[in-house]
C-alpha cells in the first residue's frame, strides 16, 4: 500500500494506471476508521481497479474548533486496518497540502434549500466545508467512482448536489451504514460514549426502527410522536430532531405515499452528538 502526502506524488502514481484503462475509487475520510469504512474500502473494491482512500481532518467543516481538536487521529491503527482492507493508495496531505492560502479560504456554492435543514441547522456551514474538501479530494484524484455511508444521509445529498453544480463525471456510490450487533451505528465518535452512554445510545436506532416496523399502523405524525417519546427519561440524552423526510429534498414528509422516505435523527448522548438514519421506503 503506497503512502501520499501531496497531489503531485498520488498525481504520479495514478497517471500511468489511468493511462493503462484502470478504473480509480476514491473512498474520503476523516480517519479513525471503523469497519464502517471498511465496507466502503470493500464496495470499492467491487466497483474499481484502483481504490484510494483519503484521511485528511477537515478543518473547514468543523463548527466548533473544540471538536476539531478532540476529533480521534489513531494514524497507524488506521493504516494497518487499510493495509489488511487490501486498499492500493492512502492520501495523507497536511493542511497547506489542501488549504495553500489558509483555511479560512473562500468557497461558497448553492447546495440548495437541504443544506440548510436538519444537520445544516445545527451545524452553520458545515456542508460549504464538506463540499469544498471533497472538491479538493476530486481534484487530487479525478476518480470515476466515490463511496460515501448512508450514515450521513445529508452529506451524501449534498456531495451530489455538488457534483452537479461542476458536472463532475464521477459516479457516487452510497453504502449502507454498518451497524453493532445491538443497532449502534458505527462512528469514529462512538470511542467517545462511555458505557452508561452506550447503553443510552441504541435509542437512536431503536427509535428509526420503531418507525419502520410500525409505518403501515400509523400516520406519519403519530409515528414521529411515538419514536421522540422514547427519549422520555432517558437521562443524558438530548434529541436535536427526529424527522420522517422526502429524501430528495430533506423537507418534512407531506403523505406516507411520497416515494423515497428516510427517517432521521441527530442527539446528544452525554458529551457525544450521534446521528443515524433509516430508509423508510
Ligand atoms: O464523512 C466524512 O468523513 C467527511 O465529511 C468527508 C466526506 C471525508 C469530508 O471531509
Amino acid at each position: 500500500m503506497e503512502i501520499f502526502k501531496t497531489k503531485a506524488a498520488l498525481k504520479a502514481f495514478l497517471k500511468p494506471l489511468k493511462a493503462s484503462g484502470k478504473k480509480i475509487a476514491l473512498v474520503p475520510t476523516m480517519g479513525a476508521l471503523h469497519n464502517g469504512h471498511i465496507s466502503l474500502i470493500k464496495v470499492a473494491q467491487q466497483n474499481a481497479d484502483i481504490i484510494i482512500c483519503s484521511i485528511f481532518v477537515n478543518p473547514t467543516q468543523f463548527t466548533d474548533p473544540k471538536d476539531l481538536e478532540k476529533y480521534p487521529r489513531p494514524i497507524e491503527h488506521d493504516l494497518a486496518m487499510l493495509q489488511d482492507a487490501g486498499c492500493n493508495g492512502v492520501f495523507m496531505p497536511n493542511v497547506e497540502e489542501m488549504y495553500p492560502a489558509g483555511a479560512d479560504e473562500k468557497w461558497h456554492i448553492d447546495l440548495g434549500n437541504a443544506e440548510f435543514l436538519l444537520e445544516g441547522a445545527f451545524r452553520k456551514g458545515h456542508y460549504q466545508g464538506v463540499t469544498q474538501i471533497v472538491k479538493k479530494l476530486f481534484d487530487a484524484v479525478e476518480p470515476d467512482v466515490a463511496m460515501f455511508g448512508q450514515k450521513d444521509f445529508q452529506q451524501v445529498l449534498m456531495i451530489k448536489n455538488m457534483l452537479a453544480h461542476f458536472n463532475l463525471p464521477i459516479t457516487i456510490i452510497t453504502c449502507p451504514i454498518i451497524r453493532e450487533d445491538d443497532g449502534l451505528a458505527m462512528s469514529s465518535r462512538n470511542i467517545h460514549l462511555t458505557l452508561e452512554d452506550r447503553k443510552h445510545s441504541l435509542v437512536l436506532s431503536k427509535s428509526l426502527q420503531f418507525v419502520l416496523d410500525h409505518f403501515d399502523e400509523y400516520t406519519l405524525a403519530e409515528l414521529e410522536t411515538k419514536a421522540k417519546a422514547l427519549y422520555d427519561g432517558i437521562d443524558g440524552v438530548a434529541l436535536d430532531y427526529f424527522t420522517i423526510a422526502n429524501g430528495d429534498t430533506l423537507e418534512p414528509a407531506k403523505s406516507k405515499a411520497e416515494d423515497n422516505l428516510v427517517a432521521l435523527v441527530a442527539a446528544k448522548v452525554g458529551s457525544t452528538r450521534l446521528i443515524d438514519n433509516m430508509i423508510i421506503k
